[in-house]
């Protein structure tokens, strides 16, 4: 059997840094309150004219991961990307991406799983390079959350989590036993699905509103149950973490590094602590960039690799809590 080998990480940001006290200006928040319930200190917004979208900014990422993996763009056989904001309604940004990087007519699957988006698409990718299918497979993490929030003090419980950005990895084919994604493990929970969602994304996009017919914002922007989302999220991504060591034999001090999805830093403080690491072993940038959803894990693996705290040999867990629910976890051995 095959293993997906992770040989290229890569991640882009948008230049436009805005902090809690730009935000101030916006809406009724302060950056005491956005920081003692979140960690967060600034995040980054494309910025008006939009030039870029969450194609481009995965294009960005994806360019990086290549160059990172020292391979050619044709050397790509299959695209995933995960994003919960497409740039169109449909189609969905992997083609998009497979313009922009100028490769052959390869297959391009859109994933939507939210916060858990870039371990599903890992997961799929992961699927056919086991198989044999496709030697090496593009995984992209993209999302302009932006242009999609209500920058209001309406909106401002949703509004000051969320930022711009993108990641990817380049998968390769491993014929070594042992090393690359070991496993993932998937889940959902619909009967949640109404906690934090987004009911009808078009017309707010564009500021339509049709005469006679009144705007109705829960529509068209996102709805979160905050508190109901936090208590879930803190146990499923002990139970996702526990899932995959249980499924490959390790313990939980075999880990080097947990690379939890960046919703909250008292979420991944709560995990933390609960799965009794210590701090050397999870990292957050959610400081940095908010919460970038599917973008967030290749952003945080590509920062890491970076600073040279991801290297060969060493054992890692990817896990994620989002919207859906879904949740999920990879066991990856580097
Ligand atoms: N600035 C200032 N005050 C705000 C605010 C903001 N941006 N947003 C909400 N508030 C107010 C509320 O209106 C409320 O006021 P009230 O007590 O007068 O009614 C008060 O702050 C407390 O709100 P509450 O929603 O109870 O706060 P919280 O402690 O639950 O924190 C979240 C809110 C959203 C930060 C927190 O619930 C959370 O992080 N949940 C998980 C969200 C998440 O991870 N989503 C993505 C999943 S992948």
């Amino acid at each position: 059997m095959k293993y997906a080998k992770i040989i290229g990480v890569g991640h882009y940001v948008p230049d436009n840094v805005v902090t809690n006290h730009d935000l101030v200006k916006m809406m009724d928040t302060s950056d005491e309150w956005i920081q003692e319930r979140s960690g967060i200190i600034e995040r980054r917004w494309i910025k008006e004219p939009y030039e870029q979208s969450t194609a481009h900014m995965g294009f960005e990422a994806a360019k990086m991961a290549i160059q990172r993996a020292g391979i050619t763009n044709d050397e790509i056989e299959l695209i995933v990307f995960a994003t919960l904001s497409s740039d169109y309604y449909f189609p969905g940004p992997g083609v998009k991406i497979q313009q922009l990087l100028g490769i052959g007519n390869v297959g391009a699957i859109d994933v939507r799983a939210q916060c858990s988006g870039f371990i599903y698409a890992i997961s799929v990718a992961d699927q056919f390079v086991r198989t044999g299918m496709y030697k090496t497979v593009l995984v992209v993490g993209s999302e302009t959350h932006s242009i999609g929030l209500d920058k209001t003090t309406r909106g401002r419980t949703t509004a000051v989590l969320f930022g711009d950005g993108a990641g990817a990895v380049v998968l390769r084919a491993s014929e070594t036993p042992g090393v690359g994604i070991l496993s993932t493990h998937l889940h959902s929970q619909g009967e949640h699905a109404e906690k934090l969602f987004l009911k009808a994304p078009g017309t707010g996009r564009d500021g339509i509103i049709y005469p006679g017919i009144e705007q109705d914002v829960d529509n068209i922007y996102p709805v979160m149950d905050g508190q109901f989302v936090f208590k879930n999220a803190v146990v499923r991504m002990e139970e996702a973490v526990k899932e995959a060591l249980n499924a490959n034999g390790y313990k939980v001090s075999d880990l080097d590094m947990v690379l939890a999805h960046q919703a909250n830093l008292r979420i991944s403080q709560f995990v933390q602590r609960k799965l009794g690491l210590p701090d050397d072993k999870m990292y957050s940038n959610i400081q940095k960039y908010g919460n970038t959803t599917s973008a967030t894990l290749p952003i945080l693996m590509s920062e890491l690799w970076e600073q040279g705290k991801i290297t060969e040999g060493k054992l890692y867990a990817l896990v994620a809590f989002g919207s859906g629910f879904t949740w999920a976890s990879a066991l990856i051995k580097w």
